[in-house]
């Protein structure tokens, strides 16, 4: 199994950290335009090897794609990312050249990679990969909803005073400050309800606490968040790696599904083998529904920037 993760920025260097510490790919080509500088990151990973007790190997490549050549799976986190007050919509004009250039020099020498596309604004960049290459589009997977999904679960746990592994719940609709949509109608602790020990004044400072998730962590760093990003890309990649049937909310590409046509957005999908195996038919609440269409809009408003 080989994986590349293209930019060897702090989310593409802690995403080459997570699937090596996890050890179910034998190589992580890690790929960056700066010179020497994934060499430097990936060195420095081998040398956790020992410590941290994986095989898995991760080498460092200076903008050579012949090294990414019949990668299993590709991840693609290169571009800027936000400052502090910056939404992920103002990253689109130098960011969508990027994701273009990177994910066609990935097809290239990898033909049939599945595509992990990080960069944002997300779901755009997802959309623009599927409309620039030929890829089918269960190998084009946007990241998003897993990230949220563990941000949700966090804040939730935070309100009910719970450990994290007691809580279930997950975000779909747009990677954005606005378009998430916090499922709190499935959201539970142990099987029960969250809403049974919540109140719905809390719960509604849950989600509005994970739709700023990132914003919240821009301020605080001065640059956007990286280990968790890192981590949700890792359990993306592991899942189509050790064919695991699970599911996450990912952005992928609809055709009728929650009422939405011609749109890269975050629903929830199962993730095996062969990427995106099928898509998840959800029931949500009214408000849930209203929500996700608004999302779709402002997806659909940062599309409408994108040249092709
Ligand atoms: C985040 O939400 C990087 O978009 C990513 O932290």
């Amino acid at each position: 199994m080989k994986v590349t993760v293209v930019g060897a920025g702090a989310v593409g260097a802690s995403c080459a950290e997570y699937i090596a510490i996890k050890n179910f790919a034998s190589e992580v080509v890690l790929l960056d335009i700066k010179e020497g500088y994934a060499e430097g990151k990936a060195m420095d990973l081998m040398q956790c090897a020992s410590l941290n007790g994986f095989d898995t190997k991760i080498t460092g490549v200076t903008n050579d794609y012949n090294k990414t050549a019949n990668s299993n799976i590709c991840v693609i986190t290169s571009g800027i990312p936000r400052k502090p007050g910056m939404t992920r919509e103002e990253l689109i004009g130098i960011n969508a050249g990027i994701v273009k250039t990177v994910a066609t020099n990935l097809i290239e020498h990898s033909p049939n990679t599945i595509l992990i596309v990080v960069s944002n604004p997300m779901d755009t960049m997802t959309y623009l990969v599927h409309k620039s290459t030929n890829l089918p589009k269960h190998r084009i997977i946007g990241m998003g909803g897993a990230l949220d999904s563990a941000r949700f679960k966090y804040r939730l746990a935070e309100a009910l005073g719970a450990p994290i592994s007691d809580v279930d719940g997950m975000v779909i609709g747009g990677h954005s400050d606005t378009g998430m949509v916090p499922l709190t109608s499935h959201a539970t602790r142990n099987s029960v309800k969250v809403s049974e020990f919540l109140s719905e004044e809390r719960l509604n400072q849950v989600k509005e606490d994970t739709k700023v998730g990132g914003a919240t962590l821009t301020k605080l760093l001065g640059t956007s968040a990286w280990y968790a990003p890192g981590a949700a890309v890792s359990g993306l990649v592991q899942a189509i790696a050790c064919d695991q049937k699970k599911m996450f909310p990912c952005s992928t590409f609809l055709e009728g599904e929650y009422g939405l046509n011609d749109i890269c957005i975050g629903v929830p999908v199962i993730l095996g083998k062969n990427g995106i195996e099928d898509i998840v038919n959800v029931p949500i609440s009214e408000a849930e529904k209203e929500h996700m269409k608004a999302s779709a809009e402002g997806v659909r408003k940062t599309n409408g920037l994108l040249e092709f």
